[in-house]
């Protein structure tokens, strides 16, 4: 019998109290947050003096608001999520007219709200456009066994870990049109992941170069993380929730042994105040958290337990939890000084202004940590699973 992490949270009386605080948390900050994104025109990324900075329309976050009002929509049931989603939706559509501007992070910017609002409304528009950006990721394969990650002279050997994430909108493609080829893509870029991202001892590299034309592997630099060779947290939970999520869709046990050594390497890491320091192998100093590392990991690891039999689901769980309750301790911003919570997110641990803001799919990932908890199903990342 697999971990019933439902069940095994609704046992516990405390930590069901923390869940329901987290609950009303959430849902004043993002009404706040929606409030805030409305006095703009632009799709909601980080902040800056108590506001939602200004993004552009075809960055590889744009998904992630909508998407969070999906998940808060699900967890309240109250509408102006929903209007929120659906009015965002839509201001993507230039992106995917922009289509060769687009990187691979296409899973991002539309699976998770464009096919979580097909799955519950079957709305035609949003089918169209996963489809579509699908259609895109897999024009991005080369047959040597990678998706291309970035455009740009030079990069067309260049993949990253970060892409395991945007597999499932290959997987949905091949679930809705019943043509198996988006799978066997996205089947093909985790295998090669398996081989050239994953270490022995379970830490990844954030960037690998192909020779584009043979495959050969050319070159490991160290990307977002301190340097080549070291371990950039958040691609570690790239890693770790992508490989689970490839097992999920596919089945392939490697893949969920895969998942099971970047988590062990990922516990093994944290420090014990189970914030990630944005690179496992930086400089004591400064010390640079990352909470969205954090939050993915812990959502990831929450579905890792939901995957694997009741004894082994414990460990993964009680580390999810560990790092949701200490980050939001420690790090969570609950009033109106800022539209977001999570205050130690980084985008790279060279970009110095970068380090310590608000970046929203952090926030994303301890909603939908949260959801799950409740009882909500794996809806972004699998929208169309029956249960
Ligand atoms: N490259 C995506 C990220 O910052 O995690």
């Amino acid at each position: 019998m697999s971990f019933d992490l439902v069940k095994e949270t609704a046992a516990n009386p405390e930590l069901m109290a923390w869940v329901g605080e987290m609950k009303e948390k959430l849902d004043a900050k993002m009404a706040y947050g929606l409030k805030k994104a409305n006095e703009v025109d632009y799709m909601p990324y980080s902040s800056e003096n108590g506001q939602w900075k200004e993004t552009h329309i075809g960055w590889w976050t744009n998904g992630f608001w909508p998407a969070t009002m999906w998940q808060m929509f699900r967890m309240t049931g109250k509408d102006l999520y929903r209007e929120e989603a659906v009015r965002t939706e839509k201001m993507l559509d230039k992106a995917l007219q922009d289509f060769k501007n687009l990187s691979h992070d296409v899973g991002f910017m539309w699976l998770i709200h464009s096919g979580v609002r097909y799955a519950l409304e079957k709305n035609p528009d949003s089918y169209d456009r996963v489809l579509y950006a699908a259609e895109v990721l897999a024009g991005r394969f080369n047959p040597n066994g990678f998706i291309r990650a970035w455009n740009g002279k030079g990069r067309e050997g260049w993949a990253i870990i970060d892409c395991m994430m945007n597999l499932p909108i290959l997987y949905w493609a091949s679930e809705v049109t019943g043509d198996p080829r988006y799978q066997l893509i996205a089947m093909k870029h985790a295998d090669t992941s398996m081989k050239a991202f994953v270490r022995p001892d379970g830490s990844c590299n954030h960037i690998v170069i192909f020779d584009p034309d043979d495959g050969d592997f050319l070159d490991n630099p160290g990307g977002q993380g301190f340097e080549s060779g070291s371990s950039w947290s958040r691609g570690q939970a790239w890693a770790l929730y992508g490989f689970t999520l490839s097992y999920l869709h596919t089945g392939k046990q490697e893949y969920l042994d895969t998942a099971k050594r970047v988590a062990h390497y990922f516990i093994s890491q944290i420090t014990d105040d189970w914030v990630p320091r944005c690179d496992f192998r930086q400089p004591a100093d400064p010390d640079i958290r990352d909470n969205a590392a954090g939050n993915i990991a812990a959502s990831g690891l929450l579905e890792l337990a939901r995957m694997v039999p009741e004894c082994e689901g414990r460990f993964y769980y009680e580390a999810a939890l560990k790092i949701l309750r200490a980050q939001e301790k420690t790090c969570a911003d609950w009033t109106e000084a800022t539209p977001a919570v999570f205050t130690k997110c980084t985008s790279a641990y060279h970009d110095l202004p970068g380090r310590h803001i608000q970046m929203n799919y952090g926030d994303f990932y301890f909603v939908e940590a949260i959801g799950k908890l409740l009882g909500e199903k794996l809806l972004a990342w699998y929208p169309n699973r029956e249960n």
